[in-house]
């Protein structure tokens, strides 16, 4: 068992932390969101763990895990990563990799499904998203893990988008199991939009209506175990973010709004572009996520640092950044960045003037293509005023990310108040392929 907060175990398991605060820094009760990056058979040992345990516990426990692991499709997922403001450049990363081998990842999954089994409170639900190629594999091992009376629907998503092929039925379902804890579970029934020939006057509870628009009668049914009316992420899906697998929010709206209400925590230990943290923070409920990979982490991080710029609500919750990452510093060697401070009135501002990155460390694949602006490189800088780095704690007070809609980085700050000889500034850049790395600047 690990202690991410155990000085001891320092040397094996490093905690590098960001933390973005939204809210008054003082509120020592308040919950923080969570991005963990590691190998999630630790992260689910530390919060099994660490006094972090304490804090679930205190915030009702973790009442949904949601995952969405490799499907076994035998190969390397890979990504293009557009390349700052480079127009019609990208470069292609293995985002991650899926070919485990049928028994290594039966036992993968076995030894994180228990764990995750211990961390659901005893009213929470877990949700797992797989295709045909492993859906027999988990159904038995999720039978022996919580229990076949605890099997509450084997939900079938089918969708159209795809290819076909000429010697089976095209295969256009995923299957996602919903197992509970306990026979006390939350389970909020859900409504969805089922078309009807004309108008039926069926009872006032599911009320009948002409969408204009379609052409057609509706009326709101009872969701039954069968999803389609949910469509994937397809090419010009305004949700898409280009990592592979990405699920679309709504199957996490749906998931989300039946199994916690708001306020509860939800989890998801295999959260790829962090498409679960995106609707809880949307739909209020308070949220854990954790990825193997730099690339996953970082889409994430800039996904709900989008959200938050462009919906501050009063209820947001501040989130944080944790590195779980064994004997390794995030993003260590990756790249080196220059900054220069202007100094006027008393105060500093801070200048982001190169970024070199170090080609044999980067796990990139046509480096041949690469011929960028330094700047390109840049996907989101960070300024914490007041480093601390014995608390481990870098906290963003001031940070510019490149946006889906938007390309553009300030690579300027504002200007910040210092005092001589005691100011002690953080500068974390990460760069287009979710390396980050943090420097100190003295004043
Ligand atoms: C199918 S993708 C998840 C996609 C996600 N549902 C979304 O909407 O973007 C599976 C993810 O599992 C991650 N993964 C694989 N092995 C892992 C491990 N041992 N620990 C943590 N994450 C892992 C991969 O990096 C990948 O991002």
């Amino acid at each position: 068992m690990k202690d991410i907060n155990n000085e001891k175990e320092k040397n094996y398991y490093h905690l590098d932390k960001q933390s973005f605060f939204y809210q008054n820094k003082t509120l020592e009760d308040t919950w923080v969101n969570k991005i963990i990056q590691g190998d999630n058979i630790d992260v689910l040992h530390a919060l099994l763990t660490s006094p972090l345990i304490d804090q679930i516990k205190k915030n009702g426990g973790i009442k949904l895990i949601y995952i969405d692991p490799p499907f076994e499709v035998g190969t390397n997922h890979k990504m293009k990563i557009d390349i700052g403001n480079a127009k019609n450049h990208s470069i292609g990363f293995v985002a991650y990799t899926d070919n485990r081998g049928k028994e290594k990842f039966i036992e993968f999954m076995r030894e994180r499904l228990v764990l995750m089994r211990e961390l659901l409170s005893s009213d929470g639900s877990l949700y797992l998203h797989c295709d045909w190629r492993t859906s027999g594999w988990f159904r038995l091992l999720l039978d022996e893990i919580f229990g076949e009376n605890n099997l509450i629907n084997e939900n079938i998503w089918s969708y159209k988008t795809g290819g076909i092929s000429k010697r089976s039925f095209a295969k256009k379902h995923d299957t996602i199991f919903l197992y509970s804890k306990s026979t006390k579970y939350i389970f909020n029934q859900q409504l969805y939009k089922s078309w009807q020939k004309k108008k039926y006057n069926y009872s006032k509870k599911y009320p009948e209506y002409f969408d204009e628009k379609e052409g057609r009668w509706y009326h709101l049914a009872v969701c039954r175990d069968v999803w389609d009316d949910i469509y994937p992420i397809g090419t010009e899906n305004k949700e898409r973010l280009g990592y592979p697998s990405q699920k679309p929010e709504s199957l996490l709206e749906r998931i989300i709004k039946t199994s916690t209400n708001e306020g509860d925590i939800v989890a998801d230990f295999f959260s790829g572009s962090g498409t679960t943290a995106s609707v809880a923070e949307r739909l209020c409920r308070k949220w854990i996520l954790s990825d193997i990979g730099s690339k996953a982490i970082n889409v994430s991080k800039n996904r709900i640092l989008n959200i938050l710029d462009d919906t501050f609500k009063e209820k947001i919750n501040s989130f944080e950044v944790l590195n779980l990452t064994k004997n390794q510093s995030l993003g260590q060697n990756s790249f080196d960045f220059n900054v220069k401070t202007n100094i006027q009135d008393g105060k500093v501002s801070f200048e982001l003037n190169d970024l070199v990155p170090n080609f044999d460390k980067l796990p990139i694949h046509e480096k041949e293509e690469i011929n960028l602006n330094w700047s390109d490189w840049v996907d989101s800088w960070a300024i914490d005023c007041d480093l601390n780095l014995s608390s481990k704690s870098f906290v963003a007070n001031w940070y510019s990310v490149r946006k889906k809609d938007d390309k553009s980085i300030d690579l300027k700050t504002n200007y910040f108040k210092y005092t001589l000889g005691k100011s002690k500034f953080g500068v974390v850049v990460t760069d287009i392929l979710g390396n980050t790395v943090l420097k100190e600047i003295f004043l």
